[in-house]
């Protein structure tokens, strides 16, 4: 009998959630990845463009937690392709979710962080002079919203049991659905950030802006998939 019957009395459990990372590893990819999107956040906006240190807590550690948030998920649909183990393994599968439920919480925290935070003040790039939000503003809220439905529905579809009551077809239609969200974020942070993606010389300290690096996670992550369709194709 296989091991997720004899563990759940005949329902099939969804793939990946037979095995759980140890806690070492559930810890050292969070903050592995956090940690150092943090400090680069920390370096490229207080020490090198005079961002206040009180403004640390807030709108410092957004930043940081979009960044880690969409590498999170870029990893987590890139596991088994570019790195991680055979692609299906059981093992892989575990990672894929920790590394995808991971990142959801950042982007959620991170989305909760932005609500607070949202005023001309904070964002001026964003509003107009009335006070409403400008085409910029309009543009990446409505990326960002939409971004987070896309990933909603993987994070529910690892719920337990989903698998069973989904289908295999419809659950992975549902796994898919991340790369929705992969691709509106790249809208999300070329629509906030392109402006200063070109401008090398208001880098501060010539450090890329994280709209650019944060799109270039996102686009890895598509590309990967893409290629693995192209060798499946050929
Ligand atoms: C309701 C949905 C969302 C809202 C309201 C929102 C809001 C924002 C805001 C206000 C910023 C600018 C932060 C800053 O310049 O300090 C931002 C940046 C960013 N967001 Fe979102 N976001 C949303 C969803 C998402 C999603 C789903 C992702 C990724 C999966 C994401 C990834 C990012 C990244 C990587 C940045 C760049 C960070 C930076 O340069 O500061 N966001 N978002």
């Amino acid at each position: 009998m296989p091991i997720g019957q004899r563990l759940t009395g005949g329902l099939r459990p969804n793939p990946g959630s037979t095995i759980r990372l140890a806690r070492h590893e559930q810890v050292g990819w969070v903050l592995g990845v956090w940690i150092p999107c943090l400090i680069y956040a920390i370096v490229r906006y207080n020490v090198f463009q005079g961002v206040e240190w009180v403004h640390v807590p807030l709108y410092i550690v957004n930043k940081s937690v979009a960044f880690a948030g969409v590498i999170l998920i870029a990893l987590a649909y890139a596991v088994g392709k570019a790195f991680g183990g055979p692609a299906g393994s059981e093992n892989v599968r575990a990672k894929a979710k920790f590394l995808g439920l991971a990142g959801f919480a950042m982007i959620t925290v991170h989305i909760l962080m932005a609500m607070v935070l949202l005023s001309p003040a904070n964002y001026a790039k964003f509003f107009a002079e009335s006070g409403k939000l400008n085409l910029t503003g309009e543009m990446t809220f409505l990326f960002g919203v939409l971004a987070y439905g896309c990933l909603l529905i993987p994070a529910i579809a690892t719920l337990p049991y989903m698998y069973e009551a989904l289908g295999m077809a419809r659950w992975l239609t549902a796994q898919h659905m991340g790369y929705g969200t992969l691709a509106l974020a790249c809208g999300h942070t070329l629509a906030m950030g392109y402006k200063g993606w070109f401008d090398l010389a208001s880098w501060p300290g010539s450090m890329p802006p994280i709209t650019l690096l944060g799109f270039l996670a996102a686009l890895a992550a598509l590309l990967v998939k893409a290629a693995q369709l192209v060798r499946r194709g050929t």
